[in-house]
């Protein structure tokens, strides 16, 4: 099999780790690396590989099949467009741009060019999130009636170090709550309404502190989501499942999906159901556990990339998808400023 050759925009926290992916795979070659910063440098001379200050001198001299961007949020379109002109599949880290006027123009970009662009939303290589959407979507909890989640931490104060992560496109609702929206219309379904409020009542910044929002589904059902970094608890996804190697893991749970005839503890998926007739709150309730080990899900998108770049997969997230994504994360924003609904429809 030919060996795919990738190159990376944006060699920083998570682009360190998508070259670690890439060293796990054995038909996928890093080829090249865009970064200004001084520490790049170091970076590519560990890699093995040259180092370009941008996206266009990088298409230019280095021959990619595949982009990875993990720029600044602010900073993913430009380079995506680049790649795209240039003949080359992009993986694109989460959010896929900042508004969702510049993830239409990515989206429009993929569909000009005829190639494929997957967005890093890395929860839908795991095999909870499967599972989760198998039993929401295949009737174990019966119809959906409401979903409860949270996401909150509290992070390091050198993240906010770069003056990029004080800014609201860096804040917890744009940065992470975004995976727990991708993960709720995944497993869920889409999102029809939102209804937010966000505050700062620690840091003062531009970014928020916190934030609480309900969702309305398309199919009736109703979410509510508490989400903080900010807050000292047990309760993320991270957390649950010990995904992050910063990040130690307690185990704990981080949503609840309840239908009309059971539910389910994620990601430790725990369902519960009444034993017996009448299926009422008369009845003891059964507990099921269903405990999934899952593998780097970095290195499962990776490989799913590669797959996607030979034709072999259809992309599990694309552009157009993960715009939905944005746009019911961004929501949340324009609730919280405007104090009215909105609607995605
Ligand atoms: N999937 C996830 O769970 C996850 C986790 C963390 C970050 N992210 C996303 O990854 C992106 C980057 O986050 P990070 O934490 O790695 O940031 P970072 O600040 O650690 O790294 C960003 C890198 O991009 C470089 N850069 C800036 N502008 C550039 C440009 N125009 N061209 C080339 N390089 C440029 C910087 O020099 C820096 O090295 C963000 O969009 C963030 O939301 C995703």
């Amino acid at each position: 099999m030919a060996e795919i050759r990738l190159g990376l925009v944006g060699a920083g926290v998570i682009g360190q780790r998508h070259i670690g992916a890439i060293r796990d795979c054995d038909d996928i070659e890093l080829c090249a690396i865009a970064d200004p910063s001084a520490v790049a440098e170091k970076t590519a001379h560990e890699a093995g590989v040259p180092l370009f200050a941008d996206t266009a001198s990088m298409l230019a001299g280095a021959q990619c099949d595949g982009v990875i961007i993990s720029t600044p949020t602010e900073h993913h379109l430009r380079p995506a467009l680049s790649a795209l002109k240039a003949g080359a599949h992009v993986l694109i880290e989460k959010p896929i741009c900042a508004t969702v006027d510049e993830a239409q123009q990515i989206v429009a970009g993929a569909t000009k060019t005829g190639l494929h662009v997957l967005v890093a939303h890395q929860r839908r290589y795991y095999p909870q999130v499967e599972k989760a959407r198998d039993l929401v979507q295949g009737g174990a909890l019966g119809p959906l009636v409401a979903v409860s989640g949270q996401w909150t931490l509290r992070k390091h104060e050198s993240y906010y170090d770069p003056d990029w992560r004080k800014k609201w496109q860096a804040g917890p609702v744009v940065t992470n709550l975004i995976h727990d929206m991708d993960a709720m219309r995944y497993i869920c379904g889409e999102v029809e309404s939102v209804m937010a409020e966000v505050g700062s009542p620690i840091l003062g910044w531009e970014k928020e502190d916190v934030a609480a929002l309900t969702i309305r589904f398309s199919s009736g059902a109703l979410g509510s989501f508490i989400l903080s970094d900010q807050a000292t608890s047990p309760w993320t996804w991270e957390m649950a499942l010990g995904e992050n190697i910063s990040i130690p893991r307690t185990g704990e749970n981080a949503m609840r999906f309840m239908g009309r005839d059971g539910s389910l503890e994620f990601p430790n998926l725990v369902l519960w159901n009444h034993a017996a007739p009448p299926f009422d709150w008369t009845q003891p309730l059964t507990r099921e556990a269903f405990p999934l080990t899952a593998e780097d899900a970095y290195t499962v998108q990776m490989r799913h990339f590669a797959a996607v770049i030979r034709g072999e997969e259809p992309p599990r997230i694309d552009a157009a998808d993960a715009t939905r994504s944005l746009a019911a994360t961004v929501a949340v924003m324009e609730s919280a400023r405007t104090g009215q609904r909105v609607s995605l429809a």
